[in-house]
């Protein structure tokens, strides 16, 4: 993977009169650089790419720079485009980290100059005895999320470190995960398969038999592949799903439809799905934040599909 640096000053997204009261209420949320001392630096990394945007991300962490995940501009005078470099520039974020790939698909000046960049190669390599320094989990800033308000201005929201450890803490208790399951996935590099659309618009039960063939313990899919598979499961024999146990559903940042699961459970449960591995979630991907709803997870002796969700 190629990462390239982005210098973001020469693409000038700032804004006219409107977005400079906008600024106003901004400024009000966000403490500034001055408080965190920490270098900031926007990701731009498109939603087909979540390897590379992970690793962004977490290579930022450890480097102890704050990023900044944002979206990809579409084009220079798209409005949202307008307001999120307005947030950078509230943020003083003048470097950009993004792939090759996605770099040559940004929008273009108008004459046809794209942004200024310095190509990762050009850094000298780590030494060989090189060890992250791990920062105790404190108040300082660990990243910046943002939100879009009804009247489409963004707001910034820095994330501590101290509350992103208790999110990542609260999530791998909602999955279930233990320090043994999660350092085997490591050692053995977990097996992900993932299933292009196209392929699932040929064949809706592609991820079913994928979970079959594989014994897939986890599955990630959308409502929608649920529903497909509601539809097309007729044609197909020798289904059983009880090696999963969690059944995610990810309809980004949409709530959870739970008439889609039940009509899921009712068909699967007799293939061997069990009714507490269904989890809906919703998801935000630019703030990061994940709500989980899982089948009695929190308390035992709850009600069935009791919730849990929480947000950094
Ligand atoms: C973070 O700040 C809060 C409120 O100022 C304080 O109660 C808490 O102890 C601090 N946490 C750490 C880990 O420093
Ligand atoms: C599915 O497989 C499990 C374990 O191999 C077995 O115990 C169960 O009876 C099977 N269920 C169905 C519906 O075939
Ligand atoms: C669990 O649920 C039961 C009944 O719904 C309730 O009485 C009990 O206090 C709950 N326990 C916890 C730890 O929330």
């Amino acid at each position: 993977m190629i990462i390239v640096l982005l210098v973001l000053q020469r693409l000038s997204w700032r804004g006219d009169g409107r977005l400079e009261m906008c600024g106003q209420v901004f400024t009000e949320d966000f403490p500034g650089r001055a408080e965190s001392q920490m270098p900031q630096v926007a990701l731009v990394f498109p939603n087909n790419d979540p390897a590379a945007s992970m690793v962004a991300f977490y290579g930022c962490l450890l480097a102890e720079v704050v990023p900044v995940p944002i979206e990809v501009p579409l084009t220079r005078k798209d409005a949202g485009s307008q307001q999120i470099g307005f947030l950078l520039g509230s943020c003083g974020v003048t470097v950009a980290l993004t792939s090759d790939a996605c770099h040559k698909g940004l929008p273009k000046s108008p004459t046809g100059e794209i942004p200024q960049f310095k190509e990762s190669k050009h850094l000298s390599k780590p030494p060989r005895d090189w060890f992250p320094h791990i920062k105790d989990a404190n108040n300082d800033t660990a990243y910046i999320e943002y939100k879009t308000c009804k009247d489409g201005s963004v707001l910034g929201v820095t994330v501590t470190r101290i509350a992103l450890l208790t999110h990542c803490q609260a999530l791998t208790q909602a999955c279930g995960y233990t320090e043994v399951s999660c350092f085997q996935s490591v050692m053995n590099m977990m097996h992900v398969i993932s299933i292009p659309y196209s392929l699932m618009k040929v064949n809706p039960l592609s991820w079913i038999q994928k979970v079959c063939q594989y014994k897939a313990k986890v599955a990630c899919v959308k409502s929608r592949d649920m529903h497909w598979a509601l539809v097309a499961h007729r044609d197909q024999r020798d289904i059983n799903l009880s090696s999963l146990r969690m059944l995610i559903v990810a309809d980004g940042a949409n709530p959870w439809s739970i008439s889609s699961c039940d009509a899921f459970l009712n068909v699967f449960q007799s293939k061997g799905l069990r009714q507490e591995v269904i989890c809906p979630c919703a998801s935000s991907p630019e703030a990061l934040t994940v709500a989980i709803r899982r089948y009695c997870c929190v308390n035992a002796s709850g009600q069935p599909g009791e919730g849990v969700s929480f947000s950094s």
